[in-house]
Order: structure tokens, then sequence, then C-alpha cells
């Protein structure tokens, strides 16, 4: 049985998030949201290699393509637990990965999950992850039927921060050496993003 489903009925839910049975394909006008293909490798290695990417990450910058075969690898594994979805960011007409974003954490008996994304630098300030998460957020409060998206983001992000606030995230607090990474303990301010927020927000209208 799918992780994803198990989950419900070990808990004697009567009523869960809606599991979904195959990575959806999420487009507009500018953008195509896609499963992240063997092909990708290349692409995602350059997204994590750069520093400037896995700076407010508990990873390192990549230093072998092998590790991004590892991670799509990793990912496939967490969407068949049902565990987490990623998906890559491409520019409609042109298929090439230029970042990726998703779920994880996906807790379908709380109705919640936990927001992830990154970016190519060089796409950085044209507005496409607000596009991006424009598709997603659709797609998690419409077909996966949840209620709250979480985001931890740490205190020094400041593009990751504006873009929350902006999009209507509200801030819940601050984690003190919520994360272990690059050595040293580091806070996290976690936002969220409930249905009702998202219902009332005009830039999604
Ligand atoms: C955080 C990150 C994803 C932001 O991506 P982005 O595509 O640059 O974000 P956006 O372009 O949507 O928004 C950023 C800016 O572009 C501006 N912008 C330009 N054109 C825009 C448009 N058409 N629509 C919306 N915003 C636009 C926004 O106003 C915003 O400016 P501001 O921050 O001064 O308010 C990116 O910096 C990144 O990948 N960082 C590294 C990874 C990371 O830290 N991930 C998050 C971990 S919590």
């Amino acid at each position: 049985m799918a992780g994803r489903a198990k989950n419900c009925i070990l808990r004697m839910e009567t009523k869960c998030a809606t599991p979904m049975k195959d990575l959806p394909v999420l487009k507009n006008g500018t953008l195509v949201l896609r499963a992240i293909r063997d092909d990708d490798t290349d692409a995602l290695f350059r997204l994590f290699r750069e520093e400037a990417v896995t700076r407010y990450m508990d990873i390192d910058s990549f230093a072998s393509i092998t590790q991004a075969t590892e991670l799509i690898r990793f990912l496939r594994q967490k969407w068949r637990k049902g565990q987490s979805m990623r998906l890559a960011i491409t520019l409609r007409g042109q298929d090439k990965l230029i970042g990726t974003i998703g779920l994880h954490h996906i807790q379908l008996h709380h109705y919640k999950a936990e927001l992830g994304y990154e970016l190519l630098p060089a796409y950085w300030g044209q507005g496409i992850m607000t596009n991006a998460l424009d598709l997603l957020l659709q797609y998690a409060y419409g077909q996966m039927d949840l209620n709250r998206i979480e985001a931890f983001v740490e205190p020094t992000n400041e593009p990751s921060l504006k873009l929350l606030l902006r999009l209507g995230f509200h801030y819940e607090g601050r984690l003190r050496d919520n994360f272990h990474e690059k050595g040293r303990f580091t806070d996290a301010l976690l936002y969220s993003l409930l249905r009702k927020d998202y219902e009332q927000i005009s830039i999604w209208a």
C-alpha cells in the first residue's frame, strides 16, 4: 500500500487530504512544472553546485554529478512513499530544468506539507518563483485538498522571506537552533499559508 494512503488508515481517519496517483504537470503561460527525469541530471548538478543556491540549505554545494543522480533517486523514493513531491521548473517552450519546487513532509492526515524551492541565480528577480508557487499552491489546495503549507526559512535569507511575505504567508515564530548545517546551528523562521488565507489573497484571484 502506498505510504500516503496507509497513514490515514492506520490512524483510523475517515478523511484525509487527497493522495496523488501521478506526479502532475502544472502549466501556465510562462512555466511548465513537470517530473524530474534522468536526463535532468546535468541541469540538476549545475543548479546544486551553485553556492548561492545551497547557502541556506542543509547540504553543501554539489562537487560531483553523482550527487545529482543520487538526489533524483532519493526524490523518487520519497515520492513513492508519499512523503514528498518535487517538480522541475522549466520555461514554457524550453524543456530545460532551471529550478525545482515541491512539497515535503507531506502529512495527508493533517492536511499539511512543507514548501521547498530553488532557482538558478541567472533567473532570480524575474517573478519566476512567484509564478511557480502560484501553480504549486493551486494544485496543493485544489487537487490535494491541503489546508496548511509551511515554510522554514533562515533569518538572513532575504529573497525567500520577501517572496513568502509578498505571497501572503504568515510569520509564526522563530525556532532556535532548528537546523544543523555546514557545521553550525541556525535558527529558522516559520511561515504558513492556510487555505483560508490563500482564498482571501487577491494576487491569486
Ligand atoms: C528564493 C528564490 C527562490 C526567489 O526566486 P525568484 O524567482 O528570484 O523570486 P521572484 O522573482 O518571484 O521574486 C523576487 C523578486 O523579483 C521581483 N519580480 C520581478 N518581476 C516579477 C514578476 N513578474 N512577478 C513577481 N515578482 C517579480 C519581485 O518583486 C521580487 O523582488 P523583491 O524581492 O525585491 O520584492 C531564489 O532567490 C533562490 O533560488 N534562492 C536560493 C534557494 C533558496 O534559498 N531557497 C529557499 C530556501 S527557504
